[in-house]
């Protein structure tokens, strides 16, 4: 991949930063008081169920929605009430539209012939984005004799050619089988690598989210849930709902009573008991907590149940290749909890076979069985 662009001192002053902004239509208010620094060439991703703000908060940004309260300033500059082609930002949404009747070369010069920059300039800007995104070969062809990849490069190709000082995408990769969305993943990336412009990306895909981001911003009806790099965000969630949202398979979720027993908590329910450090969880006073644990994080217990541990008769068993994640639990109660466990399938029990298994106390997290916040107290950010 060759490059490109220039970067001129002005494109890298290129920083984000939302204060207090909120977003209402009419009487609802779907964004609450949202701040959040972008860096300089930092790839930031927007994750959370749908209906949770991302692309509202990304329009807002982009200038297409107006900001109901608070301040947004790109590159140190307060853009409030700038429109979209004072931003210095370009946007890739899910449904790039290219135009049909043009060729992929007119698709990509388009914007810079509404701007009326010269043809010389236009034509080596072409290359430039061109020899990136690997799409010279494909220049003369309308986007119809385009693969849905190579349509979603030239959407790219269209934002790139403009030297923006921000990317904004919403969820582009959303309209690709899994292979190509894979694959396009891999060159945005690369992409980010190469160019290092400031990006803001939205996806519901947890997937894209860990594997892109610099930080993602976990966001949860229209507030922020976390914001932390990918590895804070898996090993120190903050609350319930980012321990279960992040992760495949998804984290076990399990009400626990709570026993002092001075040097430890005892931890129990019907299927199991856990012991944990009473120095590491706010434990002390509470009768009951939400205990995490991921899949992955039980094993097969040899000890005989003496270290504790969870136990149960196999309900399902779901082949994944490599692995089998195995759901067991304890019949015959009205709240009986099914918990899962990831093994190697070579490990796999029979379905209805009694399992027990031992979780890994390093790999515990407890919290408020109300509110969902951690009740770790070592709560030092990892990176
Ligand atoms: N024009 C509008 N008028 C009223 N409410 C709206 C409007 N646009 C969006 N909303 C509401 O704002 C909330 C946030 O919507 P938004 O499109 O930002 O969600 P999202 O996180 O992008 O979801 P998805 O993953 O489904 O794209 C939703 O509850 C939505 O119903
Ligand atoms: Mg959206």
């Amino acid at each position: 991949m060759s490059l490109v662009i220039s970067s001129s001192p002005e494109q890298k002053m290129s920083a984000i930063s939302c204060h207090n902004i909120i977003k209402r239509y009419g009487e609802t208010q779907v964004v609450h008081e949202f701040d959040l620094d972008v860096a300089d060439n930092e790839f930031v991703v927007f994750l959370g169920p749908s209906g949770c703000g991302k692309s509202t908060i990304l329009r807002m940004l982009a200038g297409l929605e107006d900001i109901s309260g608070g301040d947004l300033h790109i590159g140190g500059r307060r853009v409030n009430d700038l429109p979209p082609q004072e931003r210095g930002i370009a946007m890739v949404f899910q449904n790039y539209a290219l135009y049909p009747h043009m060729t992929v070369r007119d698709n990509i010069a388009f914007g810079l012939k509404r701007l009326r920059v010269p043809k010389a300039e236009i034509d080596s800007r072409i290359k430039e984005v061109s020899d990136t995104l690997g799409l010279e070969r494909y220049l003369q062809r309308k986007p119809t004799e385009l693969s849905g990849g190579q349509q979603q490069r030239v959407a790219i190709a269209r934002a790139m050619i403009k030297t923006p000082k921000v990317f904004l995408f919403d969820e582009p990769l959303s309209n690709l089988d899994a292979k190509l969305r894979n694959h396009m993943r891999i060159e945005i990336a690369k992409l980010h690598q190469t160019l290092k412009t400031t990006t803001v990306y939205v996806t519901h895909d947890q997937h894209e989210a860990m594997t892109l981001a610099d930080r993602i911003v976990l966001l949860r009806d229209g507030r922020i849930e976390q914001v932390g790099s990918p590895k804070e965000i898996f090993e120190r969630p903050r609350s319930a709902f980012v321990a279960g949202f992040i992760g495949t398979p998804p984290m076990n979720l399990v009400e626990m009573s709570v026993k002092d027993q001075g040097s430890h908590f005892e931890l129990s329910c019907r299927a199991g008991v856990v012991h944990v450090n009473a120095r590491q969880f706010a434990l002390e006073g509470r009768e009951r907590a939400t205990l995490g644990i991921r899949p992955a994080h039980l094993q097969v217990d040899t000890s005989g149940g003496r270290d504790g541990g969870f136990f149960g008769e196999v309900q399902l068993i779901e082949y994944l290749g490599n692995e089998v994640l195995v759901s067991f639990s304890q019949n015959g109660g009205e709240s009986s909890n099914e918990i899962s466990a990831l093994m190697p399938s070579a490990q796999a029990p029979r379905l209805h076979e009694r399992v027990s298994f031992v979780a890994d106390p390093q790999q515990v997290h407890l919290f408020d069985i109300d509110t969902g916040a951690s009740l770790r107290i070592d709560k030092a950010s990892l990176h």
